[in-house]
């Protein structure tokens, strides 16, 4: 399933996700957000091990879809585009396997937010990022003073949202937005290396460490926190004694607590 700007192919254990709308250096327009969600769904169910994201062209993405908002109600980007930014974004950064941003050309605004969401940022060397929202006179939205500054710190989401810095890839780099920087050209062929290295490992266990370092990181912590108490309590004889009585219509009879 892929929407026509939104491409997934899962192939070999991994999910290559790539954004095209090139002529538009990717910027993201409603529709792209919508699709997301359920792309993220069918990652998640799918057998893929590790996530790769991308842009086509020479972008990866020049952010929200500027030239959409003039026409727009103040409850139009409140309850519609806000909303459901953050349902897609959230979507994508919640993803059970790791996730690998490949930051092909300009990350900006929206488009940082978006590779915010990623575990690991591979940046071509040409790459600029940065927040430009402000200049627009608008916020960074999607997350970009929440989980921007959760994942890269509070003084450089400042340096890049109030002071309008836009960092080369190479500083970006050093200021640990990125992880690692290659040719320009060579962003995927970095992030399949990569790939490989995540597939020998143990998924399951990566997928649980993921969810921890999310929970840490201030990403998800409810659902973490019940998803990891659900499964163990039902691993339990308790679940399936509840469930026989229930059947049964009659008083469970739990095991005694250890
Ligand atoms: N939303 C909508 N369209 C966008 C866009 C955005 N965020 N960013 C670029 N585009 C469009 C341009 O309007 C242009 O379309 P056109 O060919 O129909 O005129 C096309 O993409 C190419 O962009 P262009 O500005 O001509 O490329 P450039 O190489 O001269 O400049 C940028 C590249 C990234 C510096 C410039 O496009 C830019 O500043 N974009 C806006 C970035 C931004 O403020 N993002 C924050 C939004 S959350």
């Amino acid at each position: 399933m892929s929407d026509a700007r939104l491409d997934l192919v899962i192939d070999g254990g991994i999910a290559r996700l790539t954004l095209r709308r090139a002529d538009k250096l990717n910027a993201l327009d409603a529709e792209m957000v919508d699709a997301l969600v359920p792309l993220c769904r069918q990652i998640e169910r799918s057998q893929a091990q590790v996530v790769i994201l991308t842009g086509e062209g020479r972008a990866f993405s020049a952010g929200g879809d500027i030239a959409a908002w003039s026409g727009w109600s103040a409850e139009d980007f409140g309850r519609h585009w806000v909303r459901d930014g953050h349902a897609a974004f959230d979507a994508l950064a919640r993803l059970s396997q790791p996730v690998i941003a490949v930051l092909n050309g300009h990350a900006l605004g929206g488009g940082l937010e978006l590779a915010a969401c990623a575990d690991l940022r591979i940046a071509e060397a040409h790459v600029r990022i940065g927040q430009p929202e402000a200049g627009l006179g608008i916020i960074p939205g999607w997350s970009g003073t929440q989980r921007a500054v959760r994942r890269f710190g509070a003084q450089l989401v400042r340096r890049m949202a109030l002071f309008g810095e836009v960092f080369t890839a190479e500083q970006a780099l050093t200021l640990g937005i990125v992880d690692q920087v290659v040719a320009a050209g060579g962003g995927l062929a970095a992030a399949e290396t990569v790939a490989e290295r995540v597939m020998e490992r143990g998924a399951r266990a990566s997928e649980l460490t993921k969810m921890l370092i999310n929970a840490a990181d201030g990403e998800d912590r409810e659902r973490v926190l019940e998803s990891l108490a659900g499964a163990l309590v039902a691993g339990s004889p308790d679940l399936a004694e509840g469930l026989a009585a229930f059947r049964e219509k009659r008083k469970p009879r739990f095991s005694e607590k250890d």
